[in-house]
């Protein structure tokens, strides 16, 4: 018998996980490869009504990998960052409104660091409305190139930076809040990112500013273009949040975002990110 029960959310992307609770997460030694495996698959993992207590959150993420630790400071527990638009429960909530958009987290780190490989969201509050989040599969936006796209779009180099993903949800930017943005290094990726399992996904979303060698218009259409293609609906999987749900995604292969909820909701959720070790090549 398998170790996991999985059940397919969608055709493309998603799987619930059941039979599992936060007893056996913290006892069961097999869990980890068998959940790491089972993300390679499915992209996104849910585990309904799992929860978990921040502690265990974390202690669960390192049977994943080695926890990033670059955004603690905003919540008591080590590895725990607050996802919340509310500033007094997370100083560096204005940020969070990226989160709208479409992304892949860690394209654009302090330094060279690779994306991180997962990204675990834990329902605490959830939105009165909106705040479902969305997930589409970028190995299955790949796949669905014609020969003659896989090879053009195999050739592009994109630059991406925090300012451009900043400026779609703050067009108008105080100086201060821009000097802050710059400091974070601008960073070149090729569109098409070559997995060391062969596989091949796309490297699109808010931080995609321009395609170098481009026209400048021109290259911001075509991104624009493949994000709508890479994000219909028969790629997506939208998960409706109940108080103490867990989601796990792959950053390797998926683009997500966050569905609009108000800026004074009560919407909380906590993250731990598990570093990567792929670099986007
Ligand atoms: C994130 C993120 C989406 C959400 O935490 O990286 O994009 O729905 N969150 O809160
Ligand atoms: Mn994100």
């Amino acid at each position: 018998m398998s170790v996991l029960t999985i059940n397919k959310l969608t055709e493309s992307v998603g799987a619930e996980v059941t039979a599992i609770d936060a007893d056996r997460l913290a006892n069961d030694d097999t869990l980890g490869a068998a959940i790491l495996d089972a993300l390679e698959d499915s992209g996104v993992l849910v585990f309904p009504g799992l929860g978990l207590d921040p502690e265990a959150q974390v202690a669960f993420c390192r049977r994943l990998g080695e926890i990033d630790h670059s955004s603690d400071g905003h919540h008591e527990i080590a590895g725990i960052y607050p996802v919340t638009l509310d500033t007094s429960k997370n100083a560096s909530a204005a940020y969070l409104r990226a989160t709208f958009d479409w992304h892949i987290d860690g394209c654009t780190p302090l330094n060279d660091e690779c994306p991180q490989k997962a990204t675990v969201l834990s329902a605490k509050q959830v939105a009165s409305s909106g705040g479902d989040t969305q997930f589409a599969n970028s190995y299955a936006a790949h796949e669905d190139f014609s020969d003659e796209e896989k090879q053009r779009f195999g050739a592009l180099r994109v630059v991406h930076s925090l300012e451009a993903s900043q400026r779609r949800v703050n067009p108008d930017p105080s100086s201060e809040e821009l000097a802050r943005w710059r400091a974070r290094p601008t960073h070149e990726h090729p569109l098409v990112w070559t997995h060391r399992s062969g596989r091949k996904s796309l490297v699109l979303g808010a931080s995609a500013d321009y395609v170098v060698g481009m026209d400048r218009d021109e290259g911001r259409a075509l991104l624009d273009e493949l994000l709508e293609r890479a994000t219909r609906p028969e790629l997506v999987y939208s998960h409706r949040w109940t108080v103490g749900d867990t989601v796990i995604w792959d950053n390797n292969g998926v683009l997500h975002r966050a569905g609009r909820y108000a800026a004074d909701s009560e919407r909380l959720m906590l993250r731990t990110t598990v570093l990567g070790d792929e670099p986007i090549q």
